[in-house]
């Protein structure tokens, strides 16, 4: 059962004020707030049972091991992974995607192969493969998006040649919240030997993921937006991927046996986990995962979309407001901007003075906000704990940025 009021208790920050006014936290597509029981465990992380993992025979090291190496597992559930051998633990979906780059993609692309991205990738999903572009001679080949700011899966499926070697596609927009059917996609990458990276930093955290179901290949997550610490990921990596993958990062516990000869390789994960790692943070995650899935991914999809229901009801009074991205099903994330009102910063500050937190700028999506003909939106991006009085709250925040701007 999900209760909101039970949930928001959760989280001490929400009960803060900012600029005299109470929080109203919309930017959690950024980075999201972190409920007692994750904090608490980073507490008792460090205050009770603190040591390196992996690397001690004493007490407390085998303890950190033992609560480190269980978040895997959570992990391979939450996503439904058909062996936790397949999760690699990452600092966040940067990470995750560089480790794809270096990992496979840099052994395994040659020049003039193809990677097919869309134009609604973040950063992290597009600068990876820029540099493949510049050191290799890969080519990108981007596919665009509708004008309700969906992603047709045919159109990337269309795109797919004989020199096509990866698609690297998001499952949800962080700018227009358009959720895309990757299930197709990733079928379709598969029967033609295409691999598929599909990027969940921002989809896991509305809604159940299945991997298997989905397909793919690989698969990154981010746990500060999951609830988690800072500095904590993961990746889903098919296992027949990892055979074909090199180790990213050298150093301690990615190898067998190190000689003044050579070196042998960990077997996966432990081969793409190199020196000391986040413990604490992956232990926090691991803490976070549990309280979503307690909570039921089913149910916080289910709350949010009744608060996205709202929002839009709200939004359609306001006719200077202009809504980029209308795709149907999409998440509770709007990026906006104000007719006659200058810049998206300007519209944040006031709303900011009222105690609504948004982002202003460009999401870390350039290539959109160029496909948008824009320079820089406001984003309003909910999460599990807000309500529909916090939509109120910005609506009142909107139309006094509005008043004064425009
Ligand atoms: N990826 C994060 C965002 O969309 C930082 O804001």
């Amino acid at each position: 059962m999900f209760d909101i009021d039970k949930v928001r208790a959760d989280f001490p920050i929400l009960s803060r004020e900012v600029n005299g006014k109470p929080l109203v936290y919309l930017d959690s597509g950024a980075s999201a707030q972190k409920p007692q029981v994750v904090i608490d465990a980073i507490s008792r992380a460090y205050g009770d049972e603190y040591s390196n993992v992996h690397r001690g025979l004493h007490f407390l090291s085998n303890l950190a091991t033992e609560k480190y190496e269980g978040v895997r597992s959570k992990v391979a559930r939450f996503l439904n992974a058909g062996s936790e051998e397949e999760i690699v633990f990452t600092s966040g979906t940067t990470e995750g995607l560089n480790l794809v780059s270096y990992g496979w993609a840099v052994d395994n692309l040659q020049a003039g192969d193809e990677i097919i991205l869309s134009v609604m990738e973040h950063h992290a999903n597009i600068v990876p493969w820029h540099f493949l572009r510049e050191r290799q001679g890969v080519v990108l080949k981007w596919v665009d998006i509708e004008p309700d700011g969906s992603l047709d899966p045919q159109r990337v499926i269309d795109a797919m040649g004989p020199r096509t070697r990866m698609v690297c596609i998001t499952h949800m927009s962080n700018v227009l919240g358009t959720v895309v059917d990757v299930k197709p996609i990733c079928a379709a990458a598969r029967d033609r030997g295409i691999v598929s990276v599909i990027d969940g930093s921002q989809a896991a955290v509305h809604g159940p993921v299945d991997v298997q179901d989905l397909g793919v290949d690989f698969y990154p997550i981010t746990g500060h937006k999951l609830y988690g610490p800072s500095g904590s990921g993961a990746i889903y990596i098919r296992a027949e991927r990892q055979a074909e993958m090199r180790p990213f990062l050298g150093g301690g516990d990615m190898i067998r046996e190190v000689t003044k000869e050579g070196i042998t390789w960990n077997d996966p994960p432990m081969k793409f986990e190199a020196g000391t790692p986040g413990i604490v943070s992956i232990i926090g995650m691991g803490v976070a995962l549990d309280y979503l899935m307690e909570l039921g991914m089913v149910n916080i999809a289910a709350h949010e979309a009744e608060v996205a229901a709202y929002a839009t009801k709200r939004f359609k009074g306001l006719n200077w407001l202009q809504i980029q991205g209308k795709a149907p099903g999409k998440g509770a994330i709007y990026s906006f901007t104000i007719e006659g009102a200058g810049h998206a910063h300007d519209i944040s500050t006031i709303l900011d003075k009222k105690g609504v937190a948004v982002r202003a700028g460009q999401h870390c999506a350039g290539p959109l906000m160029q496909h948008l003909g824009v320079n820089a939106t406001c984003r309003a991006s909910f999460a599990m704990y807000n309500t529909k009085s916090d939509v109120d709250v910005l609506v009142d925040a909107l139309e006094l940025a509005h008043d004064l701007f425009a």
